[in-house]
């Protein structure tokens, strides 16, 4: 074999050997990718979005959806099947339901999901789920008009629950809501919502409040998981679900009602040694973990013209760096700069 031979042969082997699975130091596979498509929102929700002033990333560096169709096809070569579309409010972005069509056309993709305020569902629930969308949550923290406008500092509650009602409509496979509960602000209407989800046979989330930046957390804030169930149960029998090993939702059916509730306990129990996630930031960065910072710029090496294979080794070597599990939220605090609405949940 001469030297080129012999250079196209390791060529051929290494490129081969970047599009392994997406495994971690702790042997964990990753299929689920979450993408961050903007850091703005034109909600304002307190336990989101910081009181202090915040610096929006410019355009410029925000990257394109045809760059963030190319890097999930890379991901979906490194084997992620499902992809979930977060912000900011993932709605604000111009093209949305082009870059759902074009991502859902993406060999390997499963499934694509979609979180958002429901800002816009009332309109445009019918135009996502034609172009391929598979499932919705909805963020909702309130089901009384005035809390909802405190919580979200100004939005008004009636849109949500007329795209809520539009997205039920258009047929969604999965379609959730999403309640982050902080104690003293919205715990006492846990019940509320569990009824809420009873009377319209629906799922409704409750997300134990985790502390990003300015979001005035402290343990007196968090609800507890064993205590929102506690309360749960002296009303209601919630009858367990089983779940993907991977879920992060506790899935409960709300007796024979078809309504079904879910408890994300990332405060109290948390998920890590079942991770399956990796996020994208909104400026190309890759963030192994909720709570550890984006590192490398996927966006800066396709901007320098880093080819496929540059990409995959790129998110390889990233993923090494994730660590086995978050520390206690108290230790955690002040480690990382992002505020929630920079990461996208
Ligand atoms: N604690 C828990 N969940 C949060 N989210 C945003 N901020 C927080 C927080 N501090 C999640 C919510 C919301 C989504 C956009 O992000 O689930 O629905
Ligand atoms: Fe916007 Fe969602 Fe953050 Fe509220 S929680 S400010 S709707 S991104």
């Amino acid at each position: 074999m001469n030297e080129k031979e012999l250079d196209i042969l390791t060529k051929v082997n290494s490129d081969t050997q970047v599009w392994r699975p997406l495994e971690d130091k702790f042997g964990r596979r990753h299929t689920y990718l979450r993408v961050s498509l903007t850091d703005r929102c034109n909600f304002r929700c307190v336990y989101c979005m910081p009181t202090v002033e915040m610096e929006w990333i410019p355009r410029s560096e925000v990257l394109t959806l045809e760059e963030v169709v190319r890097l999930v096809k890379v991901f979906a070569r490194l084997g992620i099947d499902k992809v979930r579309l977060t912000g900011g409010e993932p709605t604000v972005r111009k093209g949305l339901t082009d870059l759902i069509r074009d991502i859902k056309g993406v060999p390997g993709i499963k499934s694509l999901h979609m979180t958002t305020n429901g800002s816009t569902l009332a309109a445009r629930a019918g135009e996502y789920r034609g172009a391929g969308l598979d499932g919705l949550n909805v963020s909702m923290d309130s089901l009384r008009p005035e809390r909802f406008s405190e919580i979200t500092r100004g939005a008004k509650i009636e849109p949500v629950l007329e795209g809520l009602a539009a997205a039920r409509q258009a047929g969604f496979e999965t379609l959730k809501v999403n309640v982050v509960v902080i104690n003293g602000v919205n715990d006492d209407e846990i019940i509320d919502f569990v009824d809420y989800a009873a009377a319209t046979q629906s799922h409704v989330r409750f997300i134990e409040f985790m502390p990003f930046l300015g979001n005035g957390w402290n343990r007196d804030h968090v609800l507890p998981y064993a205590e929102m169930k506690r309360r749960i149960a002296e009303r209601r029998d919630l009858l367990p679900i089983e779940t993907e090993p991977s879920a992060v939702a506790k899935e409960f059916a709300i007796g024979d009602s078809g309504g079904t509730v879910g408890f994300v306990t990332s405060v109290t129990d948390d998920f890590c040694r079942t991770c399956n996630r990796v996020r994208l930031t909104a400026e190309g960065r890759l963030k192994t973990c909720l709570f550890l910072a984006a590192k490398e710029s996927l966006r800066d090496a396709m901007r320098a013209g880093a080819s496929d294979e540059d990409l995959a080794e790129s998110i390889h070597v990233g993923l090494q760096g994730k660590w086995a599990g978050h520390p206690s939220m108290e230790k955690w605090i002040g480690s990382d700069d992002k505020a929630m609405v920079q990461i996208g949940g």
